[in-house]
């Protein structure tokens, strides 16, 4: 593997700021990212790793920012296709354009063909780490990570599991199939190169409780796996989980009833929560995915980044519900929701949630989400002047923050001057 420095401007977070304050990034202008063995062995001062290093490729940025590559903790790479679809709320939406779109994925050169653009689209929008679902078809899961191991990427996915008559007889597993399915998966996928496999019962309106159960049974036998779902999204979906679930508490309960919570659990949206729902989440030690263009797009609700105190928090695109399949969009769409419930999110914690928040949620922030020594050298580079109107906006900037935030609110993939992943360059 080719030894590689790149030099940039750096900013480095020793801890989480939502904790301990902005103050615990580290800003660095002209300085240096070394990578080995597709690791971060080094960051210092760029002229002095330049002079120790002589023999290795070195790559100038100029006063590009070196960041961390972005970590989407929760998509639908099968929706890639009806992104921006108008007009529909969640149930409807699913009806109308979710389903009929995800029946395709039978098909596995249709799956392989969509994989490939849903991951070179994540590429040139500087996200290196996905959580996707997959459909029902075990196709597209193989599909998906054939797709992410070809371009060597950190990624992480799982079939999607739904035997209920509330989903179309067309897009229906059972159970046991679920279950057999989704073990095969595991045992064919998980810990492969950089990829890991994620029980994934789409939501509970869609499953039975048998299936709920089977899945229960699997994750408590490979305990190591993340499990993923949707709760408490939109109030309609809330009721007819009522409907649904007549015995049980709450939302959180019908998967807590058939052994899905836990520490490893991720559960999508997250808006609606009870009380008790977010004391239990804590207890368990389980995280929740913020979502906020979908949450806006489909109409869902404002999110409580209050959480934060209590609960892990990744932050995801939920393409195609999410309206974008950039990070950079995904932070300024949280920070207007923060604005909506009176709080405004420091650039700090944005970046943050965009990696090693979202790192951690997937329970990977020992790897990846850092600039680090030892971390995975999987990186996004930022012009902070990538668009006239961006470029005067940080003309006038003091600091890094205020450098970097009219990216955040205004920049789309015109911003990734470049991405390396596991330090190879992405860009030619
Ligand atoms: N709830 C169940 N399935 C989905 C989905 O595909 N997208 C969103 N946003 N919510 C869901
Ligand atoms: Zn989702």
């Amino acid at each position: 593997m080719t030894d590689r420095l790149i030099l940039g401007q750096t900013l480095a977070f020793a801890g989480d700021p939502f904790l301990e304050g902005p103050g615990v990034a580290r800003h660095e202008t002209q300085s240096g990212v070394l990578i080995q063995d597709g690791r971060i062995t080094a960051l210092g001062d760029g002229a002095s790793l330049r002079a120790r290093h002589p023999q290795v490729e070195v790559t100038d940025h100029g006063a590009g920012l070196i960041l961390p590559g972005f970590v989407d903790a929760h998509a639908h790479y099968p929706q890639t296709a009806i992104i921006a679809s108008w007009g529909k709320r969640l149930i409807d939406w699913l009806n109308t354009y979710t389903f009929p779109e995800e029946a395709r994925f039978s098909d596995p050169a249709y799956a392989a063909g969509i994989a490939d653009c849903y991951l070179d689209l994540l590429l040139s929008n500087g996200t290196t780490t996905v959580a996707s679902y997959g459909t029902i078809h075990p196709e597209s899961v193989d599909a998906f990570f054939a797709a992410a191991q070809a371009r060597g990427l950190r990624a992480l996915a799982g079939k999607t599991c739904m035997d209920r008559d509330t989903a179309p007889a067309y897009l229906r597993d059972t159970a046991q199939s679920a279950h057999d399915d989704s073990k095969a998966l595991l045992t064919r996928w998980h810990g492969v190169d950089r990829l890991s496999y994620i029980i994934t019962p789409r939501f509970s309106p869609t499953s039975t409780p048998e299936q709920l159960d089977a899945l229960g049974r699997l994750w408590a036998d490979h305990p190591d796996c993340l499990m993923q779902t949707h709760l408490s999204e939109q109030t309609d979906e809330i009721a007819w989980v009522r409907s649904l679930y007549p015995q049980a508490r709450d939302y959180l309960d019908t998967y807590e009833a058939h052994g899905l919570l836990g520490p490893n659990g991720l559960y999508g949206h997250a808006i609606h929560l009870t009380p008790r729902e977010i004391d239990r989440l804590a207890e368990t030690g389980a995280a929740v995915v913020h979502c906020p263009t979908s949450n806006s797009f489909i109409g869902s609700g404002l999110f409580d980044m209050g959480l934060r105190a209590r609960l892990r928090v990744g932050l995801a695109t939920d393409t195609g519900g999410g309206s974008s399949f950039s990070m950079l969009r995904t932070m300024a769409a949280a920070y207007e929701i923060a604005q909506l419930r009176g709080t405004a999110l420091h650039p700090a914690e944005l970046l943050w949630l965009a990696t090693g928040g979202s790192a951690a949620a997937l329970r990977l922030g020992d790897r990846i989400g850092r600039l680090a020594l030892g971390y995975e050298a999987d990186l996004v580079v930022l012009d902070l002047a990538s668009t006239p109107a961006i470029a005067q906006a940080q003309a006038r900037a003091d600091d890094i923050w205020q450098a970097v935030f009219p990216t955040i609110m205004m920049g789309d993939d015109r911003a990734i001057s470049q991405v390396y992943v596991a330090g190879h360059p992405v860009k030619p």
